[in-house]
């Protein structure tokens, strides 16, 4: 699927002054820009590539809980576990499809994807030790992927917009569900409390990495919020995370592991905000750069579930060829 009208796409339009002006005129007007509008070329790369990323981050984030489901504690922290996992495989559907209108195939992202030339959220290449990281990772992660992709639902390119409003909506659920598991924790025995903030001393910090490098390193932000496909910058988003997150750890009577927070009440024009501590960007890169601790062990399982699910994918093309010829044939 290739969508028609995409000035450069093709190598063939000239992107002219005349026309990025009036493209970022309809972007400075907040038009939604839509698969068959004209779009700069550089536009429809960086949403091909942010929307791919995301999407792995969704498939690829099902692992360290998916991990979990067979193990946990209950029939009710199973059914709410498993139906989670489930809704992140659905957000990287409704993500590769977004990227499908803008010419490129899940095929194809799927096969960067596993050949290790697409990125996937850094957060996913830490493993879940324990059933304490089902709540940090629901209540941390899915709360810092609310943080930053609740501006994604207003961003300049429809189709992933509206694909962020439900994920949005989805999200909101597992942040909740994850707080919930670590409140019972920290209302219950001593162990489990320490199993709670044991999650927490090692979930913190790659949560904080989430939001990508600082702004000062980050390559795409500026171009990016200009085209108004990104809304706030990384560091913005996540200063926003940390004051939101750091109350309801105190609720939970756990500390955060970083001794340099503290609270500065002249940030933010005077309404106040949180200074934290250095984050370790030797080792964001590290993990991006595919030395993590689970790097290599989740792809492979990825790969693994595209191999066994060939038959599934090829018993369905043979399924629509046969209702096809039959289709064509009553029409004959
Ligand atoms: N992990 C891996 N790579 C990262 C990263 C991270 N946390 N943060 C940044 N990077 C990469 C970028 O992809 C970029 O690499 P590239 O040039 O090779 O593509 C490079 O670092 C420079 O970063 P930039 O800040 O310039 O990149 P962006 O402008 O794309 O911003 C971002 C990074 C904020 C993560 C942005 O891509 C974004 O908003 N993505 C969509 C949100 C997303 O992916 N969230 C993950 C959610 S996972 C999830 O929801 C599942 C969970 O619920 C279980």
């Amino acid at each position: 699927m290739y969508s028609q009208g995409l000035i450069g796409a093709d190598g063939s339009s000239e992107e002219t002054q005349e026309f990025l002006d009036a493209f970022q005129a309809r972007i400075d007007a907040e038009e939604k820009i839509e698969p068959t509008d004209p779009m700069p070329e550089g536009y429809r790369r960086t949403l091909v590539r942010q929307i791919g990323q995301h999407a792995h981050s969704e498939i690829v984030g099902m692992l360290p809980e998916g991990n979990w489901i067979t193990r946990a504690p209950s029939l009710k922290r199973k059914l709410a576990l498993l139906a989670k996992v489930q809704d992140e495989g659905g957000h990287g559907l409704y993500l590769y499809s977004a990227a499908e209108t803008l010419g490129v195939t899940r095929e194809q992202m799927t096969e960067e994807l596993l050949d290790g030339s697409a990125k996937y959220s850094s957060i996913f290449n830490y493993p879940t030790l324990s059933w304490a990281d089902m709540g940090a990772v629901g209540w941390l992660v899915d709360g810092a992927a609310i943080m930053n992709q609740i501006p994604l639902c207003r961003c300049s390119y429809g189709p992933y917009a509206r694909a962020m409003i439900r994920v949005c909506a989805e999200e909101s659920f597992h942040q909740r569900q994850g707080y919930e598991i670590m409140l019972t924790l920290c209302k219950g025995t001593e162990a489990q409390k320490e199993m709670a903030q044991d999650a927490l001393n090692r979930l913190w910090w790659p949560c904080l990495m989430m939001f990508g490098p600082h702004d000062g390193d980050s390559a795409h932000s500026e171009q990016s919020m200009k085209w108004k496909i990104k809304r706030f910058s990384n560091d913005a988003l996540r200063d926003k995370f940390i004051s939101a997150t750091v109350r309801q750890a105190e609720f939970l009577g756990l500390t955060v592991p970083d001794p340099d927070l503290k609270w500065d009440d002249s940030l933010n024009d005077g309404k106040g905000g949180y200074r934290h501590g250095e984050i370790d960007w030797t080792e964001f890169w590290r993990v991006v750069k595919g030395d993590g601790v689970m790097n290599v062990e989740r792809i492979a399982m990825r790969k693994a579930a595209w191999d066994d699910g060939a038959w599934v994918r090829e018993a369905a093309m043979a399924f629509a060829e046969k209702e096809k010829q039959r289709t064509a044939k009553v029409a004959a």
